[in-house]
């Protein structure tokens, strides 16, 4: 199994540190050569990068890692993502961190999959600050809890054993519909981080779930 992530920001660090980790490849998809090579720099073994649409080419898994404004754009240069699995881990956020711009009746990643033509888009590891990610995915001692949410079974299957294998806690939600719960989650976990001052080694978990 080897994965490509779009982007190369603290998500795309956060993620590939532990996919590489758990003797995962990963391929980073950059805009420029120079992220890339900076990002890999810092990584060290098991991680690559390439520009977007060679990232994502002979992958069965891609891991959305841009903005929620720059999604389109990031997955019109991926190209054609039919059958793949596309983990959108974006949060359609305000400018200032602290709203939302869409829900209730949709969601970031409905909105990605309406683009994604053909994929099989999952809602994973939104609710999970980067500094969580990069600091081994631990909260409190504790596997951080990875929320997922998907209307293909299978590939939810698959995302939740990547997120054992990299040491954290899959908690299957149910369909891609239940991501318009999930990033609402991911905004209160950002307002109590932020806002409230609680800071980004905090992570929502649920309780009474094994
Ligand atoms: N940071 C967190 O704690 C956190 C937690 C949960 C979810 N998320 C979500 O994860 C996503 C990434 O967040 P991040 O913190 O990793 O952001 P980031 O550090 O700002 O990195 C963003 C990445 O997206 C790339 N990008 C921007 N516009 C693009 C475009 N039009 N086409 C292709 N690539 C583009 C950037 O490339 P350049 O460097 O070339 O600009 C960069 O590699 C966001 O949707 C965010 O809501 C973040």
């Amino acid at each position: 199994m080897s994965i490509a992530i779009i982007g190369t920001g603290n998500m795309a660090k956060g993620l590939a540190g532990l996919f590489s980790q758990a003797g995962i490849a990963v391929t980073l998809g950059a805009r420029t050569v120079e992220k890339g090579t900076e990002a890999v720099a810092a990584l060290g073994n098991g991680v690559d990068a390439s520009d977007i649409a060679h990232a994502v080419a002979k992958k069965d898994v891609v891991i959305l890692a841009v903005p929620y404004d720059a999604a389109a754009d990031a997955l019109k240069a991926a190209g054609d993502l039919s059958g793949k699995i596309l983990i959108d881990i974006t949060n359609p956020l305000t400018a200032d961190y602290m709203g939302l711009t869409i829900g209730h009746g949709t969601s970031a990643a409905a909105q990605i999959a309406d683009i994604a033509t053909g994929a099989r888009v999952v809602k994973a590891f939104n609710t999970l600050f980067a500094q969580v990610l990069q600091g081994g995915g631990k909260v409190g001692g504790a596997a951080a809890t990875v929320f997922i949410a998907g209307d293909d079974a299978a590939a939810n299957d698959t995302v939740a054993d990547l997120v054992v294998k990299i040491g954290l806690k899959p908690v299957k939600t149910g369909a891609l519909k239940q991501a318009r719960y999930l990033e609402p989650v991911a905004g209160l976990n950002i307002s109590l981080g932020y806002g409230q001052g609680f800071g980004t080694a905090i992570a929502p978990t649920w309780s009474g779930i094994a």
